[in-house]
């Protein structure tokens, strides 16, 4: 495994800002390494060699969207894989390493984290120092020790927000016109107040147990999912209640949506992602009689106004998602022959205009929260109110 650029080169500085320029940065000193600089090659292992001490993490990582980087079918079918502005945060060790080296089809793998040994952000624009030759795994824990396997390396940074910023910011250029926003998630964090956690601490917060199996007990193994148990991050940050209130006219049906646990804005993510607030009014047997719709996003237009991926965007059109604590109010008319209401809040990673023009299959939505409210119309009386999420 050689590196790309010099077979001498101890580090790797990439850049991970919009150019792919360089960063003007000088290389760390290199480090006093007991490897020979001409035998200076790429210590990078798949995550499967990970499992035989570290099963937990790879169980998690395996669910997480990181370890589908390379592989989704979103991802593919704007030309990741083929094109090289997307590597350096799908494909991070692709970025870094030969081309034909199979590790980079593991996207955001285990290895391409934990060889992060610094993160620069200037004005946006991240800069990532790999360390890809010395065998150290960079990680939260300062008083591990080198074994046969691997090194280790006390990193302050892992437990940072700014670590997560090295990939979780992107603005997209645009051939007329300013950059355009892509992914936000790091610079609402910074902006809001709620931002006495980091990413990690609602990302990735585990429980007491063994890093590595047969090893001591530590305070914290992280969850490598991103979203815990059955998603639970996701039910828990959106908080819905609906509320009837009758007026001369007709039956209203009052609902509130908050973002009640996020750091940042809601849906969080790549633009187009939607969190859809959807209504049905449902008669004495369950039958639908109607139904709508209203959605949170930041959508982004291509030329003809057209909803589109941002690598064919010229500009936001809107921007409707939640802030940090916003509560949003919505009213619906209820049809007079209604006998209950159903409201959930779905979880929508692609419009399917946009799917459809690129050839995909969208995943279905997914529910995040949802109540039920059921309509009592004795007396001319309506009662009915729902605020506790019903399982999913
Ligand atoms: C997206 C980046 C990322 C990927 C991918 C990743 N990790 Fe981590 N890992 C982290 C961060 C960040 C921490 C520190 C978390 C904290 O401080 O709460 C961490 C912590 C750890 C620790 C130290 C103990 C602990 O729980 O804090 C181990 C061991 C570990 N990861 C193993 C793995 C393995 C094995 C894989 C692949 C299956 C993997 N990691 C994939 C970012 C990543
Ligand atoms: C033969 C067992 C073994 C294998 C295989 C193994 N590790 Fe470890 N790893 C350990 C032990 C032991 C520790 C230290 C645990 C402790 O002190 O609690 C550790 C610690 C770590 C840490 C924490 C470093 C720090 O300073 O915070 C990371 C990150 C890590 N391993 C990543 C990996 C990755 C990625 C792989 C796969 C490429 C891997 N490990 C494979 C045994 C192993
Ligand atoms: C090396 C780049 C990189 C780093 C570092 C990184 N991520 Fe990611 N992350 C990605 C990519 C790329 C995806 C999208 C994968 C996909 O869906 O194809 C992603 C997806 C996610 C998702 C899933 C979103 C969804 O739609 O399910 C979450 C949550 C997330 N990352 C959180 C974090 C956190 C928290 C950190 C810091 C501890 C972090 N990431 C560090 C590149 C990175
Ligand atoms: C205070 C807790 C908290 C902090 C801090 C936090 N998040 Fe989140 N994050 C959430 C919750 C809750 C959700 C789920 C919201 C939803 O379902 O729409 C979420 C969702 C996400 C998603 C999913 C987007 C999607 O596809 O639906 C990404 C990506 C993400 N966060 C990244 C980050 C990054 C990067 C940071 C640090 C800069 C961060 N988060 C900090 C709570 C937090
Ligand atoms: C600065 C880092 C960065 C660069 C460069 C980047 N991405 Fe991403 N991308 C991310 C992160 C982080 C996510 C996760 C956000 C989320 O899931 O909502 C993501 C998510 C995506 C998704 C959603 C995947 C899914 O299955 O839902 C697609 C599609 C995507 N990126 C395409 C691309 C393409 C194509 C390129 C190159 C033209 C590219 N990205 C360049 C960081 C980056």
């Amino acid at each position: 495994m050689k590196l790309a650029r010099s077979p001498l080169a101890l580090a790797v500085l990439l850049a991970c800002g919009e150019s792919g320029q360089p960063p003007q940065k000088k290389d760390p000193a290199p480090r006093v390494d007991p490897v020979a600089p001409q035998q200076a090659v790429a210590e990078v292992r798949s995550a499967v060699r990970c499992e035989e001490c570290h099963e937990p993490y790879v169980r998690g990582w395996e669910a997480s969207a990181h370890a589908q980087a390379a592989a989704s079918p979103y991802y593919r079918a704007l030309g990741g894989g083929d094109d090289p502005r997307c590597d350096r945060c799908h494909q991070p060790l692709r970025a870094a390493l030969d081309r034909d080296e199979p590790i980079h089809e593991e996207g955001v793998t285990c290895d391409a984290c934990h060889a992060i040994r610094d993160v620069k952000l200037d004005a946006g624009v991240a800069a990532i120092d790999f360390d890809l030759t010395s065998n150290r795994k960079y990680g939260p824990l300062c008083d591990a020790r080198d074994h046969y396997f691997h090194r280790v390396g006390c990193s302050s940074l892992h437990a940072e927000s700014r670590f997560c910023a090295a990939c979780h910011t992107l603005a997209w250029p645009t051939q007329a016109g300013p950059k355009l926003p892509v992914i936000t998630d790091f610079d609402e964090w910074q902006a809001n107040d709620l931002n006495s956690s980091s990413c990690q601490e609602c990302h990735m917060a585990g429980e007491p147990g063994e890093v590595a199996r047969g090893w001591i007990t530590r305070e914290n193994v992280s969850r490598h999912d991103l979203f815990g148990n059955d998603l639970e991050l996701r039910r828990i940050g959106v908080g819905l209640r609906a509320t009837l209130s009758p007026e001369e006219d007709a039956l209203w049906l009052d609902v509130e949506v908050t973002n009640l646990a996020a750091a940042h804005s809601i849906p969080a993510g790549l633009a187009g992602r939607r969190l859809v607030l959807l209504v049905r009014a449902l008669d004495p047997e369950g039958a639908e009689l109607g139904r709508e719709e209203r959605s949170y996003a930041r959508i982004l237009v291509d030329g003809e106004g057209q909803e589109a991926p941002f690598i064919r965007a010229i500009r936001v059109e809107s921007d409707s998602r939640l802030a940090p604590g916003e509560r949003r109010h919505e009213r619906f008319k209820v049809p007079a022959a209604a006998a209950s209401a159903s409201v959930e809040v779905l979880r929508r990673g692609v419009a399917p205009a946009v799917a459809e023009a690129l050839g995909i299959t969208p995943a279905a939505d997914s529910q995040v929260a949802a109540v039920d409210v059921a309509i009592e119309r004795k007396d001319r009386r309506y009662s009915g109110s729902g605020r506790r999420p019903r399982s999913p």
